[in-house]
């Protein structure tokens, strides 16, 4: 007898040192927060990845921000996720970047309790354009109501529910944020984060990675 559980989709999910970088994350956001266009461009609901609200002026935050210490980070954890899933890989680049900052359950969307306009305006979506691997890093997260990040199974039928669906095979995966959480993910692979029902703020950065 032969079992073969094929196509299996690598999540690479690791709790990293911050240390050297946390401070320089909280004074990029300050500067942020100092801009008096910044209600505005985050339109007092959030800024999310990928959403209809996202602001061209808040990509390439890693590079604007000069955000070093952390990039060094992050393209060494990429490099650890690649050697574990393929052996072979060339150049890694960050290609892009931005932060979210999801506000609380104070902002006046989610106290309308108005989820259906959130999950509209959040939908699944991927990075793979151009891409290899995307990843969130969760700066500030206070607890499992700050906005978990949901993946979608690639197995459309799975999706539906179709054999062999159930607690081996789910139709998605479910990541809590959590500070220091990095997650690296295919960019082909379909995800979404839910609303933030926490009483602060959760503040991540995403971005893209190509290996040439
Ligand atoms: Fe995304």
């Amino acid at each position: 007898m032969k079992f073969l559980d094929i196509f299996n989709v690598p999540l690479y999910i690791e709790n990293i040192d911050y240390s050297e970088f946390d401070t320089d994350i909280d004074n990029s956001i300050y500067k942020l927060y100092e801009d008096e266009d910044f209600d505005r461009l985050c339109d007092g609901i959030s800024l999310l990845d990928f959403s209809p609200k996202m602001n061209e002026s808040f990509l390439g935050y890693v590079e604007k921000h000069k955000l070093k210490k952390f990039e060094k980070k992050v393209l060494e954890s990429v490099e650890k996720y690649v050697k574990l899933v393929c052996c072979d890989y060339g150049e890694i680049t960050m290609r892009n970047s931005w932060i979210n900052i999801l506000k609380s359950q104070n902002t006046a969307v989610v106290r309308k309790n108005e989820y259906k306009r959130i999950e509209e305006l959040w939908p699944y979506h991927t990075h793979s354009k151009y891409n290899d691997i995307s990843g969130v890093y969760y700066h500030k997260s206070i607890d499992d109501k700050s906005g978990n990040i949901i993946f979608l199974s690639p197995l459309n039928l799975v999706v539906e529910k179709a054999f062999p669906y159930g607690k081996d095979y789910k139709n998605f995966e479910t990541v809590l944020p959590e500070k220091g959480k990095l997650v690296l993910f295919p960019s082909w692979l379909s995800h979404r984060v839910e609303p933030n029902f926490s009483d602060e703020d959760r503040i991540s950065l995403s971005f893209d990675i190509t290996i040439k």
